[in-house]
């Protein structure tokens, strides 16, 4: 499945096989996937539990390795890469999202959002400022000392957002970003999202169930027994 108006796709998928063993068994996940995403897009990806999502958005990470196929992302072959490297370029290129955030209890909403800037060349002044910058942007500006564990849901994910972007990558992903959130810090979550997307240029996959949050994306992908069926597409 492909953007017809972008002939080099950002994220290009080919034929990705995918399965777990389980025992002696091998149970497939995918067997045969494609995927074609514009740079640019918020992509939603919903589907049954147990359909692949969160695997698939690992993949894309380059947290778990397609069995074969190819998995291509601004231009770079991830398949093809070594642990080292890929790691490398996800640490450029990429920020991630989760359900119930992934913070460090034990450190401060600044020293969270920090964290990715420590594998950059970056003097301690640099840092500080960046990560003064995207809590601000997330609206969490005066907050830096706070721990997680004394905030709302809807501002830990905020922290988590940060530091997703405090790197300045191109590209997040998403998993269930407000499966733990009441409506409206649902709803802020989103419209921030929308906004990365928008004026920052981020090209967004979110895995998601909710049918509200899939609609801030402009295009939805159901995952349903290793296939993709396409929703919408926003022209
Ligand atoms: N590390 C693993 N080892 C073995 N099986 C796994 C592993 N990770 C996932 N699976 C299996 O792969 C399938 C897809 O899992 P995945 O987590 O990608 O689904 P999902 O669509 O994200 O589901 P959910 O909506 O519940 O989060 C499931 O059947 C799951 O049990
Ligand atoms: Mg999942």
């Amino acid at each position: 499945m492909t953007d017809r108006h972008d002939p080099a796709p950002y994220i290009d998928l080919k034929g990705i096989r995918k399965g777990y063993r389980i025992g002696t068994e091998t149970v497939s996940i995918f067997a045969d996937l494609d995927l074609a995403i514009a740079g640019g897009a918020f992509v939603a990806i919903m589907g049954p539990s147990g359909s692949g999502k969160s695997t698939l958005l690992n993949m894309l990470a380059g947290i778990e390795s397609p069995d074969a196929g190819q998995l291509m992302i601004g231009g770079n072959r991830l398949d093809r890469m070594g642990e080292a490297s890929r790691t490398a370029w996800r640490a450029h290129n990429m920020g991630m999202v989760f359900q119930f955030y992934n913070l460090l209890p034990m450190l401060t909403a600044a020293e969270n959002v920090e964290l990715p800037l420590l594998l950059k060349p970056l003097s301690g002044k640099e840092r500080r400022l960046r990560t003064e910058k995207v809590l601000d942007l997330v609206g969490l500006a005066g907050r830096e000392k706070q721990y997680p564990t004394r905030m709302s849901g809807g501002q830990q994910q905020r922290v988590g957002i940060a530091r997703a972007i405090v790197a300045d990558p191109g590209l997040l992903l998403c998993d269930e970003p407000t499966g733990d959130l009441d409506r409206k810090s649902a709803d802020d979550i989103l419209a921030m999202l929308g906004f990365l997307n928008r004026e920052l240029c981020k090209t967004i996959v979110m895995v998601t169930h909710d049918p509200q949050a899939a609609r801030h994306a402009n295009r939805v992908l159901h995952l349903d027994k290793g296939e993709f069926a396409e929703e919408r597409s926003a022209a």
